[in-house]
């Protein structure tokens, strides 16, 4: 193709949207003060929601799990994963030490956008009945299972206050969940009430947070990891802690001395370098004041923040052409996706970044600077994005060098990713990590591996399941 240039009159309406694009930049960056401020302040908050009256913006939720993978679970277990745009159902055989994993099976199906604003019946029952067809293939295959109950890790990635290691209830939703009559119930029993609708028979062994099933799952194949991170439509981090800082724990007893506590980070907001369109976003959002860190950094909104920004510069320049691009006002219509693949265009003309826009947004941008302003835009709200999250893996390693008393930054220690977001956008991964090294310095960030656990949550929950089974393994 021809490559467009811009007439006089399309420079003229890219450079009135200049100046939003530098007061957007000013007002997300984030210099190594900025990070350092939001480290400080999240390990602070993690202290507060660990003392005795558990106060704070973090929950910083007990989860009751006494006892890590050790490598000698063995059996089949199976595992449910609840908690963004997909439903998961997987089956795991363990082999035991020597052996490990022997066979892992799954399925998965997006969760129907109804559902996610329906009734707690309608959306247990849709699980139970994904669980219904999985086991049905199986017993096809396999015939019925001999002498016991299957055991199932249920994986519910949402804030739920543990009353043990198999039950909870509900704190809020969040990640655009707003089904009805779930908060406050215990969301186990709502399971098994669904399953018992399905005529199943199985029994949840572990519910447990995707944070948490990610950490059992990496911490089964490397005794260093200490810390998971979930960065997809929402984003949220676990970590072990050892007893003795818990004060809310209150005299019960762990045997192992150390037990894992969900923080609930999306919920912070201390300090964080927020714009108009973030608090616009924020105040028309299902859950206004909520989960603010997770309004900043996490896969379900950066495409939207983007949205934004492009909506006001077409509101006051012609850089989309002459007449307002409709579409550009349809709240969410660009997704985190679009911003990655637009930002992996590395064509002269970012002929790609011309396609995204014309097809998810409806907008003509046949002028090259109109586009590079738009691939700025998602630069400044991605890197923001990945250095707060940044900042934030160094306050809880920090809280932790605290509490292991020095013995976090001077071994190896590793830091389990999972994650949409996290896997599939490389430039958001680099902000991350250089904003660890910035934060610790070369010498200790080479202690600090943050990994990739590739579908860690599912196996996690299932060892959880078998950990916890009432069946010795
Ligand atoms: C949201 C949920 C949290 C979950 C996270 C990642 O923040 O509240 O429980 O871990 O999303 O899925």
């Amino acid at each position: 193709a021809v490559p467009a240039r811009c007439s006089l009159a399309a420079a003229d309406s890219v450079s009135a949207a200049a100046p939003i694009l530098r007061d957007l930049q000013m007002k997300c960056a984030t210099p190594l003060p900025v990070l350092r401020h939001v480290a400080d302040a999240l390990a602070a908050d993690m202290r507060a929601g660990l003392a005795a009256d558990g106060g704070g913006e973090l929950k910083m939720i007990l989860t009751y799990v006494d006892s890590l993978p050790t490598g000698n679970e063995a059996g089949l277990f199976y595992g449910l994963d609840l908690g963004g745009t997909n439903f998961r159902v997987l089956r795991v055989h363990l082999g035991g030490k020597e052996k490990r994993l022997l066979d892992t099976e799954f399925e998965q199906v997006s969760i129907p956008q109804e559902l996610m604003c329906g009734t707690t019946e309608e959306l247990f029952d849709f699980i139970a009945s994904g669980l219904a067809k999985f086991v049905q293939k199986e017993k096809d295959k396999f015939g019925p299972p001999k002498g016991r109950e299957r055991e199932i890790g249920f994986t519910f990635s949402f804030p739920v206050k543990q009353t043990s290691i198999d039950s909870g209830i509900l704190i809020k939703w969040t990640k655009g969940f707003a089904v009805s009559g779930t908060v406050r119930r215990d969301v186990v029993a709502c399971l098994n009430e669904a399953l018992k609708r399905q005529g199943l028979d199985m029994r949840v062994s572990a519910l447990v947070n995707d944070t948490v099933s990610t950490l059992a799952g990496a911490r089964y194949w490397d005794d260093n990891v200490m810390v998971a991170v979930i960065l997809g439509t929402g984003t949220n981090a676990c970590y072990i802690e050892s007893v003795d800082a818990i004060p809310k724990l209150q005299g019960s007893t762990y045997q192992s001395g150390k037990t894992i506590i969900n923080t609930e980070w999306g919920a912070f907001s201390n300090g964080l370098p927020l714009t108009e369109y973030d608090r616009a976003m924020d105040c028309e959002s299902i859950n206004p004041g909520e989960q603010i860190f997770e309004k900043t950094i996490s896969g379900m909104y950066l495409g939207e923040i983007v949205r934004r920004v492009l909506q006001k510069m077409a509101e006051v320049s012609t850089m989309f052409g002459d007449s307002f691009p409709q579409k550009l006002s349809v709240p969410f219509v660009l997704r985190t996706p679009d911003l990655c693949k637009m930002q992996q265009d590395d064509t002269k003309d970012l002929n790609e970044v011309e396609f995204i826009l014309s097809d998810a947004l409806g907008v003509k941008s046949s002028c090259l600077g109109s586009r590079r302003i738009v691939t700025d835009v998602c630069d400044t709200i991605v890197k923001r994005g990945g250095r707060l999250a940044g900042a934030g893996i160094v306050g809880i390693l920090q809280k932790l060098e605290q509490d292991f008393k020095g013995s976090i930054f001077g071994r190896r220690t590793v830091v389990a990713m999972d994650g949409g977001l996290y896997e599939h956008y490389p430039q958001y991964r680099s902000h991350l990590k250089e904003a660890v090294t910035e934060l610790l310095g070369e010498e200790v960030s080479k202690n600090v591996i943050i990994e990739h656990t590739k579908d860690g949550s599912g196996i996690g929950a299932a060892l959880l399941a078998a950990a916890n089974s009432k069946y010795s393994t």
